[in-house]
């Protein structure tokens, strides 16, 4: 196995305990000096220090390496003048910067791991969201307008490329699938506004001349609120599903909660040439440095980091790392080794991390 460079950027809060437990499974199962994490400051507590959320050796780093790696980023307080916090502008400055353009939440219910919604265990729910991740109402941040404090405003921007690259990623996404767990059906559905908001019906048209090139792979439709619905009393009859920025955040983390929380649900933002790799969750500073998050979702989005730098390197023992990690943590979660906090249970960040190296085969 070649030796890849991870720009790693541990950030706030519980940043720094999960993406040291990813460091150590994904070290584990790659093999010493396979991986060179590259410790990369930034977030909103080198802010504090520094006045810069993301330093410019930081943003280099991240540009020129192999994948990037990021714990969480945020810290109650710390804000600009405008109200906006500045622990996000870190990831968001990345996100733009490096036109990570789609934003991949995989919506999985995995063996060992109870749903709330009744009547669907471990595989009866599998899909991914792709949430176009460089403009829709998030091009407004840091441009929206407030006006002699009475009025403000954000712009809702989609423009055809952007379109028309996360619809060709979705679509892709969904070729490489084996469908929805209803019904086997390879589909994406766009979700949109499309009956009430010109620039989702535009959305939406674009996203159906990308399906012309894609005849074997179904496509529908779902209004964001009636998706909402659909998510939570047949979440099994989605297999991939595309959406603008700001939709796609909100559903990204309804669906994660249908699956066993933030805490065990992986995000991979990738560009064309970028990739960053981050647990879907917070920083959660209210458990930050008690050994108590779960290290699940920051696994399992080295596991995401893995597939994908071994497609794009075309090395097939990252794949494998990949595969072996995933069953590793589907196996201490199916047998109960070490049940998470969040996920009922009493087991530390470092006992789940260990219990995963051990599950590790
Ligand atoms: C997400 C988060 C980010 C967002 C924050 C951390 C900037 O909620 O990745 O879903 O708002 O997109
Ligand atoms: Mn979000």
């Amino acid at each position: 196995m070649a030796q890849y460079r991870i720009a790693t950027i541990e950030g706030d809060g519980i940043g720094p305990e999960v993406t040291r437990a990813a460091m150590a499974v994904l070290t584990e199962a790659c093999g010493a000096g396979a991986l060179a994490f590259e410790m990369l400051e930034g977030g909103a507590g080198h802010y504090t220090k520094s006045g810069e959320v993301l330093p410019d050796d930081t943003f280099a780093g991240c540009r020129d390496a192999d994948a990037i790696l990021h714990g969480a980023a945020g810290l109650p307080g710390v804000v600009y003048p405008d109200g906006t916090e500045v622990g996000n502008d870190l990831h968001l400055r990345l996100r733009f910067r490096l036109d990570l353009y789609a934003n991949v939440r995989p919506i999985k219910l995995l063996p060992g791991v109870l749903s709330p919604l009744r009547a669907f265990e471990g595989g009866g729910i599998d899909y991914v969201i792709v949430r176009e991740n460089t403009e829709g109402l998030y091009a407004s941040r840091g441009a929206g307008v407030v006006l002699r404090d009475e009025i403000a405003s954000d712009s809702l921007v989609v423009t055809r490329k952007g379109t028309e690259r996360v619809a060709r990623f979705a679509f892709d996404l969904a070729a490489g699938r084996n469908g929805a767990p209803r019904d086997g059906q390879r589909r994406v559905t766009v979700c949109d506004k499309a009956n009430i908001l010109r620039s989702y019906a535009f959305f939406r048209r674009i996203c159906d001349e990308v399906h012309a090139g894609y005849p074997d792979i179904a496509i529908d439709y779902a209004y964001a609120d009636a998706i909402t619905v659909h998510m939570l009393k047949r979440p099994d009859s989605y297999d991939v599903i595309v959406a603008e920025n700001m939709f796609g955040d909100i559903i990204s983390d309804l669906g994660a909660a249908t699956v066993g929380g933030m805490g065990i649900s992986p995000s991979g933002e990738i560009g064309d040439g970028h990739a960053l790799f981050q647990g879907a969750h917070g920083s959660a500073p209210d458990i930050a440095g008690q050994n108590a998050a779960s290290p699940i979702a920051t696994i399992l989005s080295g596991v995401m980091m893995l597939r994908w730098l071994g497609r794009r390197k075309v090395d097939a023992a990252l794949v494998s790392a990949a595969d072996r990690i995933e069953a590793a943590v589907g196996k201490v979660l199916a047998e109960g080794r070490a049940v998470p906090r969040d996920l009922g249970g009493a087991a530390t960040c470092t006992e789940v991390t260990d219990a995963v190296r051990r599950a590790l085969v």
